[in-house]
């Protein structure tokens, strides 16, 4: 019987096949231990010399690290082997016998594993980060859903930018210029019109001119938007969402946390409310450190990780002036230089994890902005429309999901968060 390796603890005491890979072997005076993969868990398979047939002894000496294999045995629960199983093997079929894996089970560069990233998948810490990030796919989607938000998923090639002109990736559309979506926002203003409360959640690309470990060209965001939601209640909202994540991916992928080496009490410690602070108290967080911050100035890198240093959970920054952010950003009536706007900065240098804020919703003030923004206005037509028929507070945010993957998981850099990352002057394989 064909048996996974997570299901093993069913299945003690029978015989099963487990199919998959070799992941490595070693061998220990009369006994071979062959380490199986199958995608959903490592498995040590027992060979003794003596004990099992001689042919079956001898094969295991000529199979090659990730050769494809069909292996049949008796599953023993061992408390010492990895996974808390292990197979006694009695039959062992081939199916391809691989050569010269390119990546051994020693330490490898970052520049020689890039370019191998369709087999580096393969590796143990590659696999655990996959199957974190899918964790959190569904636990951000079961929390959007339990709360009533219905997904509506905004188009890839748009006809305008949504996130300033400088990122824009530009491909032809027939006999017109198209983009690519760097954000579903302005369609999700439009569908949480209809829908209430909506979100949507895709790949979306930014043709960005900086190499660093915090920025891909494509990167996947959770953007939920909803009527009548005002700014305090998006942060609520985000903060709700990251802690139903953190709850979620700790109790269901402790193992893989732990192969990271992820210490799982700097998550599990994070607790509501995050610290809520104005973009003024963060400048004044930041020149204390470095004094040559001009205040006005957006924050870089270096600045949120400052800001981030000061707590040990995510802290949002909220009332950014008006002109460090995009023309749809809502105007404080209280201060019209101040944007109704807030990113979530992550704790341990992680840097913005989530922007959003409540969305401009006064037709006129609007058009004003698209004009000093230098947009199109005739491809804004639609989203004025908006602001014309039934105009509402309304707001919501987009949650970069690689950085936040990066930061769940503990690892430095986004470009291991997603199975195929994209970089300026990457794109192979
Ligand atoms: O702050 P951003 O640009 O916000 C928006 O696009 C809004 N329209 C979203 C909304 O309100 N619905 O991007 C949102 C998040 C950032 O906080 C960051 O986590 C991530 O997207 N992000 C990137 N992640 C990886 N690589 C890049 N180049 C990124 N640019 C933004
Ligand atoms: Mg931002």
């Amino acid at each position: 019987m064909h048996v996974y390796i997570e299901d093993l603890c069913d299945h003690v005491d029978q015989i099963v096949t487990i199919k998959g890979w070799l992941y490595n072997k070693r061998s220990s005076g009369k006994i071979r231990f062959l380490l199986l993969r199958d995608g959903t868990g490592i498995v040590q398979t027992v060979l003794a010399q003596g004990e099992c047939d001689r042919a079956l002894f001898l094969i295991a000496d000529t199979i090659n690290q990730e050769s494809s294999l069909a292996i049949t045995g008796k599953v023993r629960r061992d408390k010492r082997a990895p996974g808390g199983h292990e197979i006694i093997a009695q039959k062992i079929k081939i199916i391809q016998n691989a050569e010269g894996y390119p990546i051994t089970p020693k330490e490898h560069s970052i520049e020689y594993l890039l370019p191998l990233r369709h087999l580096w998948l393969r590796s143990k810490n590659q696999h655990a980060i996959m199957r974190i990030r899918h964790e959190m796919i569904k636990a951000f989607r079961d929390f959007l859903d339990e709360r009533g938000f219905i997904n509506a998923d905004c188009p890839i090639l748009t006809p305008a930018a949504c996130e300033g002109t400088t990122t824009l990736f530009e491909v032809g559309y027939y006999d017109q210029k198209a983009y690519l979506s760097q954000s579903g926002q302005l369609y999700n203003e439009a569908t949480a019109a209809a829908l209430g409360k909506v979100y949507c959640f895709g790949p979306t690309f930014r043709a960005e001119k900086s190499k660093t470990r915090k920025h891909l060209t494509e990167f996947w965001m959770l953007e939920p938007e909803a009527a009548y939601l005002e700014l305090d209640g998006i942060m609520e909202l985000a903060e709700d969402m990251i802690l139903a994540m953190i709850e979620r991916v700790v109790k269901n992928r402790e193992p893989e946390l732990t192969t990271l080496e992820r210490d799982i009490t700097k998550l599990t410690t994070i607790k509501k409310p995050f610290p809520r602070i104005t973009y003024k108290e963060a400048v004044a967080i930041v020149q204390r450190k470095e004094p040559s911050f001009t205040t006005g100035d957006d924050f870089g890198a270096p600045h949120e990780a400052i800001i981030g240093e000061q707590f040990n959970t995510p802290v949002f920054v909220h009332h950014y002036p008006a002109h460090i952010k995009a023309f749809y950003m809502k105007q404080d009536p209280a201060d019209t230089s101040l944007s109704l706007s807030v990113d979530m900065i992550g704790p341990e240098g992680y840097g913005e994890l989530i922007g959003g804020g409540q969305r401009e919703d006064d037709h006129d003030v609007l058009i004003k902005h698209i004009r000093e923004h230098n947009l199109p206005e005739e491809a804004f037509q639609w989203y004025l429309d908006l602001r014309k028929y039934g105009t509402c507070p309304h707001g919501g945010f987009g949650l970069g999901l690689e950085r936040t993957i990066a930061w769940i998981c503990g690892i430095k850099h986004v470009r291991e968060t997603i199975p195929f990352p994209r970089m300026l002057d990457k794109i192979y394989p």
